[in-house]
């Protein structure tokens, strides 16, 4: 399988000195372990929040392997993101019992105002948004998560509301 070369992030990279140490004392220390590559991108993950294309380039060029692999393994996983994360991550449900009760129309309404897309972070980066796969809440159907705190029984206009908590919120 041959993997384009990524395009560039949506938004742009704002990764520190102190961050790039990090993952290079991390290739650094395994390096010369089997199968490497994945826990160096687990680790940088950690380290940056997701693996743009400016650290998948740092992690090829250490490990002397090509871009295409990194690329390759890191859109492979779902673990892994290939774009940042918001303050607050947003993840509607799109299971089964989710989307028979409307999942699909909140996460569109979410879209529309957020104005970004599924998989994608706002300029801001205060939200991100993704949709999910069964989150073990079928009872609480239509389920939405943002952070660690859960949403159910969710209407579509009730999403405004909800937004509006979380805009509020002092930065740390
Ligand atoms: S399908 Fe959404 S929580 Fe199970």
């Amino acid at each position: 399988m041959s993997a384009a070369i990524p395009a560039p992030a949506q938004l742009p990279f704002q990764g520190t000195a102190e961050q790039e140490q990090q993952l290079r004392a991390l290739i650094e220390e395994k390096r010369d372990d089997k199968g490497a590559l994945m826990p160096i991108l687990q680790g940088a993950q950690e380290i940056y929040g997701y693996l743009p294309v400016e650290v998948q380039k740092i992690i090829a060029e250490e490990m002397d392997v090509p871009l295409e692999k990194v690329y390759g393994v890191s859109t492979f996983y779902s673990q892994f993101s290939l774009t940042p994360k918001g303050k607050h991550q947003i993840s509607v449900c799109l299971g089964t019992a989710c989307y028979v009760k409307g999942s699909g129309l909140v996460l569109d309404k979410l879209k529309e105002r957020l104005e970004i897309d599924s998989g994608e972070c706002t300029p801001d980066r205060e939200f991100s948004l993704d949709a999910c796969r069964c989150v073990g809440a079928c009872g609480l159907a239509p389920v939405m998560t943002i952070g660690d705190d859960v949403y159910g029984r969710l209407t579509v206009d009730q999403v405004d509301g909800i937004l509006e908590k979380y805009k509020q919120q002092p930065h740390a």
